[in-house]
C-alpha cells in the first residue's frame, strides 16, 4: 500500500521533465496518494529539501523547458552513508515509493535506493537518448529540433559565405543527437562514435564536392569525438575551402518540449505511479515502438543502448 510519493529529476535537465513530473503528480492525487517533490534530486534528499506538491503546484508547467524542481549531480550519493542518511529523511516524511526522473546516473541511484528496500520506478530523461530501456528518452525529440533549427540559421550564413560550418551536438557518447538532428537539419556529413570516421575521407570528400560545384557544406559532430574548432583548421587547410566550427552545447538542452516529449512524458509518469500502485518497483519504464515497457534496472544500466542509428542508414556520408 503506498500513501505518498517523492518524486525527483536528477542529472542532466531536460525538456519534458516537468511534464513527467506533472503527470505522476496528477495521477498519484487521482488514486488518492500524495505526493512529495524533492529539490534538486539526490542531493535535495540528502539535504532534506522536500516540499509537499498539490494539483495545482504542477499547473502550467507543461509548456516549460528545465526542470522547476531542480537537479544537481551530487557524486557523494555513491557512498553508502550518505543514502543511508538521505532515506532517513523520505522516511521521517512517510514517502513510502519514489519515482525518479533522469538518464542512466539517475538509475543507477535508484538501483541503490531499491538495493536498500526503497521502493523505486525510473522515467527516462535525457536529450542525449543514451539510456537502455526505451526507445527514446524524454527530451531527446526537443533537443532534436533544436538543433534542426540552429544547423537551418547556420545553413543561411555558411552557404552566403561558401563555407563548410561544422556543427558540435551533445550526445556524450552517443551519436543519436548528431545522426537525427543532422539529418533533420540536412548534414552532408555526420560525425558519430558509431559510424566510422577518417578525416582524410572527409576532406576528400569535401575536395570532390566543391570541385564538382557544391557551394557549402553542414558537418554534424557528436561531442568528445574530436576538437570541432581543430577539426575545422586542418579542414582549411587541408582542402583551402572556409570552415567554421560552431558548438552548440547547453542551447540544445532548452526551450518548451515538443508535443513528442510532452506526452511520452505524460505517459511514462502517468505509467510509472500506475506500476508502483500495482506492486511493481525497480524497474524504469520506457517506450518501444509506441508500446509502454518496464526494464530492471540492472539490466538497464549493463545493457548498452541500441542506438538508433543503425535505422537511419538513409545517409552515409555521400556529399554531393
Ligand atoms: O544531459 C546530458 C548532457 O547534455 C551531455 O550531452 C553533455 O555532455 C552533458 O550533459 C553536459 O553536462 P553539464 O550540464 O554538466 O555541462
Amino acid at each position: 500500500m503506498i500513501n505518498r510519493i517523492g518524486v525527483l529529476t536528477s542529472g542532466g535537465d531536460a525538456p519534458g521533465m516537468n511534464a513527467a513530473v506533472r503527470s505522476v503528480v496528477r495521477a498519484a492525487i487521482n488514486e488518492g496518494i500524495s505526493v512529495s517533490g524533492i529539490r534538486d534530486g539526490f542531493l535535495g534528499m540528502h539535504q532534506d529539501r522536500i516540499v509537499d506538491l498539490d494539483r495545482a503546484d504542477v499547473n502550467d508547467i507543461i509548456t516549460r523547458g528545465g526542470t522547476f524542481l531542480g537537479t544537481a549531480r551530487f557524486t557523494a550519493f555513491k557512498e553508502e552513508s550518505v543514502r543511508r542518511e538521505a532515506i532517513e529523511n523520505l522516511n521521517k516524511r512517510n514517502i513510502d515509493a519514489l519515482v525518479l526522473i533522469g538518464g542512466d546516473g539517475t538509475y543507477t541511484g535508484a538501483l541503490r535506493l531499491h538495493e536498500m528496500g526503497i521502493r523505486c520506478i525510473g522515467v527516462p530523461a535525457t536529450i542525449d537518448n543514451d539510456v537502455h530501456g526505451t526507445e527514446f528518452s524524454i527530451g531527446f525529440d526537443t533537443a532534436v529540433n533544436n538543433i534542426m533549427q540552429n544547423m537551418d540559421r547556420l545553413r543561411d550564413t555558411s552557404s552566403s559565405h561558401h563555407r563548410v560550418t561544422i556543427v558540435e551536438v551533445m550526445g556524450r557518447h552517443c551519436g543519436d543527437l548528431a545522426m537525427v538532428g543532422g539529418i533533420a537539419g540536412g548534414a552532408d556529413y555526420i560525425i558519430a562514435p558509431e559510424l566510422e570516421f577518417k578525416k582524410e575521407d572527409l576532406f576528400t570528400k569535401i575536395s570532390q564536392a566543391f570541385a564538382a560545384g557544391k557551394r557549402h557544406a553542414l558537418i554534424c559532430l557528436c561531442e568528445n569525438m574530436v576538437n570541432a574548432d581543430t577539426l575545422a583548421s586542418e579542414l582549411e587547410a587541408t582542402t583551402g575551402i572556409e570552415c567554421r566550427a560552431t558548438v552548440l552545447g547547453h542551447i540544445q538542452r532548452g526551450g518548451s518540449p515538443t508535443a513528442y516529449d510532452r506526452v511520452l512524458a505524460s505517459r511514462l509518469g502517468d505509467y510509472a505511479v500506475r506500476l508502483l500502485i500495482d506492486g511493481v518497483y525497480g524497474k524504469c519504464v520506457g517506450v518501444e515502438g509506441g508500446i509502454l515497457i518496464a526494464t530492471d534496472f540492472a539490466s538497464a544500466i549493463e545493457t548498452p543502448k541500441l542506438s538508433r542509428i543503425r535505422e537511419y542508414n538513409c545517409l552515409s556520408n555521400k556529399i554531393s
